[in-house]
């Protein structure tokens, strides 16, 4: 069967109104966190995409049952460490990092040891950023080079930790946060910024969880051993997978597009911030808050004229999924682009710098790079004739994605290996293209 897709001719002007799919981080929290409520939790709109499914298969695998009607999850947990584990348990995250980080921290105080494994990209990826605290509250964890597979024991002696969060992971909070919540006693974290959906969450579930700033860090206090009840959710888009509509309006002619109901939390905005710096124009409508979290309507029309940028490295934590669409914008803006220490990009599904870099020479566009800053020489002229294939990107999504936006926005006659990719997250990314007009075979 093949599974590349073949695009020979940038999109035509369109004008319309779209969902984006739901958003892949909060699928996963509640989740989780209905797996650890008391009764049954009714979540709406969960995203159906790989890493949310592995998730509930998850879940199930760890004794808690699910069933869907219509379009709603209903998820019966029995509390917190309430998993029904058995004996040689194996759970896989597949390709989600969140997934596997987060899982872990539900696991301090399983009797059985647990295996988790994942599919090649998650394997080559680096969990001593986890390993590290888990085993500071008392966890027994195996394994090589802190890469998968990964052994987990729990203990019954968990221990609160005091811990400092420096990488501005999200992953890592989370996890420290979700081992908190069966451990005695207060767990401190001193976290640089990340995205803070973990937080909003529990907080929606009156949870005692404080938030205190500290100049440019947060110190997150979770008591531990409280219980919560199940509750309702309805999950909104997903500003990651907006993006990329975003950068395709702005980059085609005489488009615009309303992209209705996505999560605006600040700590997911980068995008909104960096593109708008840039002159993008990008406007929030019918802003209002929904369990602790914004959402909004985004309204995009195509720009002529795009600067460049150059970006406080403070926006990285709130963009760094968007790096890769961010870059295409740059490489068409007039003048030099430049980003820093963007080292946690290479960290991601794939080694996202190095491939983004390779990705834009590809396209003619000059690019210096120094360490983990780039600068980008943008050329508003850009328009590509020409083959150009991609492959060999681990099958990551998120370059699957921005190759498709290049190709129909720059020209060229491009082949676009992995279509299976968009099923991590966004399983109509390609339905959407079309909808718009795209031509795609
Ligand atoms: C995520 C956090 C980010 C992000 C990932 C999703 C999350 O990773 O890149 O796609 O849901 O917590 P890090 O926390 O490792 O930065």
């Amino acid at each position: 069967m093949t599974n590349h897709i073949l695009i020979k001719n940038k999109i035509k002007n369109f004008n319309k109104k779209i969902k984006v799919a739901s958003d892949k981080s909060i699928s996963i929290r509640s989740i989780l966190l209905a797996s650890q409520a008391i009764g049954i939790s009714k979540i709406s709109n969960l995203l159906e995409s790989e890493d949310v499914l592995n998730t509930l298969r998850t879940i199930k695998r760890l004794g808690i049952n699910y069933k869907k009607s219509r379009n709603i999850y209903y998820i019966e947990g029995y509390g917190v460490n309430g998993f029904n584990i058995t004996r040689n348990t194996q759970i896989n995250a597949g390709n989600s990092g969140t997934l596997a980080r987060l899982i872990l921290g539900l696991l301090v105080k399983s009797k059985f040891k647990i295996k988790l494994i994942g599919d090649k990209s998650l394997s080559k990826r680096d969990f001593s950023r986890v390993i590290r605290p888990l085993r500071l509250f008392g966890a027994n964890i195996k394994s090589k080079n802190n890469l998968l597979p990964i052994e987990i024991k729990g203990t019954q002696f968990l221990r609160p930790i005091k811990y400092n969060e420096n990488i501005g992971s999200a992953q890592v909070k989370s996890c420290i946060i979700f081992s908190a919540l069966n451990t005695p006693g207060i767990t401190k974290i001193n976290s640089k910024r990340s995205r803070n959906h973990t937080e909003l969450m529990l907080k929606f579930l009156k949870y005692p969880i404080k938030i205190q700033n500290k100049g440019k860090n947060q110190i997150i206090s979770v008591q531990g051993l409280n219980q919560f009840n199940a509750f309702n959710y309805n999950v909104p888009g997903d500003i990651s997978s907006a993006s990329f509509f975003i950068v395709l309006t702005l980059l085609s002619k005489k488009s615009q597009i309303i992209i209705e109901n996505v999560n605006v939390n600040k700590s997911r905005m980068g995008i909104i911030t960096i593109l708008n710096k840039m002159g993008a124009g990008i406007k929030l409508r019918n802003k209002k808050v929904y369990n602790g979290e914004e959402i909004a309507d985004l309204r995009i029309k195509s720009k002529k004229k795009l600067n460049s940028i150059i970006c406080p490295s403070n926006l990285n934590s709130s963009a760094i999924d968007e790096f890769l669409i961010i870059f295409l914008v740059a490489a068409k803006a007039k003048g030099i682009s430049k980003f820093k220490e963007l080292g946690e990009m290479n960290k991601k599904e794939s080694k996202r710098l190095d491939l983004a870099i390779k990705f834009l020479k590809l396209i003619g566009i000059k690019v210096n790079r120094y360490k983990n800053n780039v600068n980008i020489y943008g050329n508003p002229n850009l328009n590509l004739t020409g083959n150009f294939e991609m492959k060999n990107f681990l099958k990551d999504h998120r370059i699957f994605f921005l190759s498709c936006i290049a190709a129909l926005t720059l020209g060229g006659k491009w082949k676009i290996n992995n279509k299976d990719a968009i099923n991590t997250s966004f399983p109509k990314f390609l339905k959407k293209l079309k909808y718009l007009g795209a031509k795609i075979n």
